[in-house]
């Protein structure tokens, strides 16, 4: 397979010194305040046809009155939303409050273990078989069907009020979903060209011996078009998937998962998984159409870890699949410290395309980035079809594993990349792209980011044009404080200030 031809639009001088240590850490403290205002730093100016909210999730608390959380995966989620009209933002954050945050903060310690090892006071005997789980609601969070959805992969969705980010509560999706059920962080939003129907596809993972995944379809008022659950071999790790018009397609990753030490109040459940990177990932291809009774696929690939997808599309009988890969993955360590992460260490997520051919079930694999990258994004008209410019947060240094400090956007049809970095002192959130308002290019349009300056230790909103990274931010929105490293966010067209309500 040809290998994509790559022309660097940016220089990069390679001895520089590329991140601030010390500056990064600090992005890992607490943000225990909500604030409510109107955004009057500014750097640039706001485009005028920049309309609708931001909205970002991600851990707020890195700990509990003092007490520190093992993983940021732990934190409670925390959401903001930055809602831009006529050359103006409005910023507010609020906590979700969940069940779990409304007791630790009434009781000012920790109360329930976290997934990825944060344990109560009073060791062992404090955490063996105590298997309440915290639904913290720290991944996630998409407005559709007319609810503010905050999302955390192994529990229920919790509803927001869009304008004021109040907790309304659990939400069950109309009685789609029961108690005690999962509904995971990566819904995918089908354009639907061809009908013009957009609809929200999602997934829940039961993980066992053998595991099952269960798909959602909603249209746009919310309402439940089709619902399946399969039955796949082993057990299942899968964070995000990838749609097409026609599939759904997942990636499960060679990990084992041994409970003891999670019973016996050692580590936390996540903690125990283990990933195996000799062995071989089984992409899970299944049919959207339940009625039309194709089977569900399953295919052996070489890939490394995934978390993310950017985006998947058919080619004939031919399914491509574009995944940021990690060679490996290594543990969540008890007692060790995530601010003191060794990044020279680990290896890279690089971004592969996989071409599965349904017909000769064969998968070939393709790099098609080298640098570090992870959080891709895409044009949502392009979700599940061929695509040209994949947006995505990138390290500084154009290899090696650092944190990530820049936007990267790939040109597949010329190889052309362009970059803008916030290094030394800036650290880069996941980049979401939104169209210009009757725009008819694939990058018209401008990329939001939370970027944590550590140098002032505030967030700043940047803007970029996505025509032309290289020039640097149209816009450089100052926050009065800073927002903890999130993990993801949508754009909604509909602006959300209370003020405005009618
Ligand atoms: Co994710």
């Amino acid at each position: 397979m040809q290998s994509l031809p790559v022309k660097e639009a940016f220089a990069v001088p390679s001895s520089e010194v590329p991140y601030d240590r010390l500056g990064w850490k600090k992005g890992y403290e607490s943000q225990p305040n909500e604030y409510d205002y109107w955004i009057d730093n500014i750097e640039g100016e706001i485009p005028q046809g920049l309309h609708g909210t931001l909205f970002r999730n991600g851990p707020g608390l890195l700990d509990i009155n003092g007490q520190r959380i093992n993983h940021p995966f732990d934190g409670d989620g925390m959401i903001c939303a930055i809602a831009f009209s006529e050359g103006k933002a409005h910023f507010r954050n609020r906590f979700v409050r969940t069940k779990g945050f409304l007791e630790e903060q009434a009781a000012g310690k920790i109360l329930y273990r976290g997934v990825f090892g944060t344990q109560k006071p009073g060791g062992v005997l404090a955490n063996a078989f105590d298997f309440r789980l915290k639904n913290i609601a720290n991944t996630q969070i998409i407005y559709w069907g007319g609810k503010l959805l905050a999302l955390w992969e192994a529990a229920e969705p919790h509803r927001l009020d869009p304008y004021t980010l109040e907790t309304l509560g659990l939400d069950y999706l109309d009685g789609v979903l029961h108690q005690g059920d999962s509904f995971a962080a990566h819904p995918r939003i089908d354009p639907a060209i061809e009908t013009g129907e957009p609809r929200l596809v999602n997934f829940s993972v039961k993980p066992g011996l053998s595991s099952t995944i269960t798909i959602y379809e909603l249209d746009t008022r919310g309402k439940v078009l089709q619902r399946h659950a399969h039955s796949v071999p082993g057990f299942a790790f899968i964070h995000d998937f990838a749609i097409t018009p026609n599939y759904c397609i997942f990636f499960q990753n060679a990990v084992s998962f041994n409970p003891l030490p999670y019973l016996l109040g050692w580590r936390g459940a996540g903690e125990c998984v283990q990933f195996h990177p000799k062995k071989p990932t089984q992409i899970i291809v299944i049919p959207r159409d339940v009625k039309a009774g194709k089977p569900v696929q399953i295919l052996e690939a070489k890939s490394g870890f995934v978390f993310h997808h950017a985006n998947a599309f058919e080619r004939g009988e031919e399914i491509c699949i574009d995944s940021i890969c990690y060679q490996a993955l290594p543990a969540v360590e008890p007692d060790s410290d995530f601010r003191e992460v060794n990044f020279e260490g680990l290896t890279p997520g690089q971004l592969w395309r996989f071409t599965v051919n349904l017909h000769n079930q064969t998968v070939q694999r393709q790099l098609m980035e080298n640098r570090c990258c992870e959080f891709p994004w895409v044009h949502p008209q392009r979700m599940g079809h061929d695509y040209r410019y994949v947006f995505v947060g990138a390290a500084h240094a154009a290899s090696g594993n650092a944190p990530l400090q820049a936007i990267l956007k790939i040109d597949y049809q010329t190889g052309e990349r362009q970059l803008w970095s916030a290094a030394p002192k800036g650290f880069v959130s996941e980049p979401v792209f939104v169209p210009r308002t009757g725009a008819t290019d694939e990058d018209d349009g401008w990329v939001l980011t939370l970027v944590y300056d550590s140098s002032h230790h505030r967030s700043d909103v940047v803007i970029l044009d996505a025509c032309n990274l290289n020039q640097g931010p149209v816009a450089r929105l100052h926050l009065k404080h800073h927002i903890p490293y999130g993990l993801h966010g949508n754009w909604s067209s509909e602006y959300f200030v209370p003020s405005d309500r009618s």
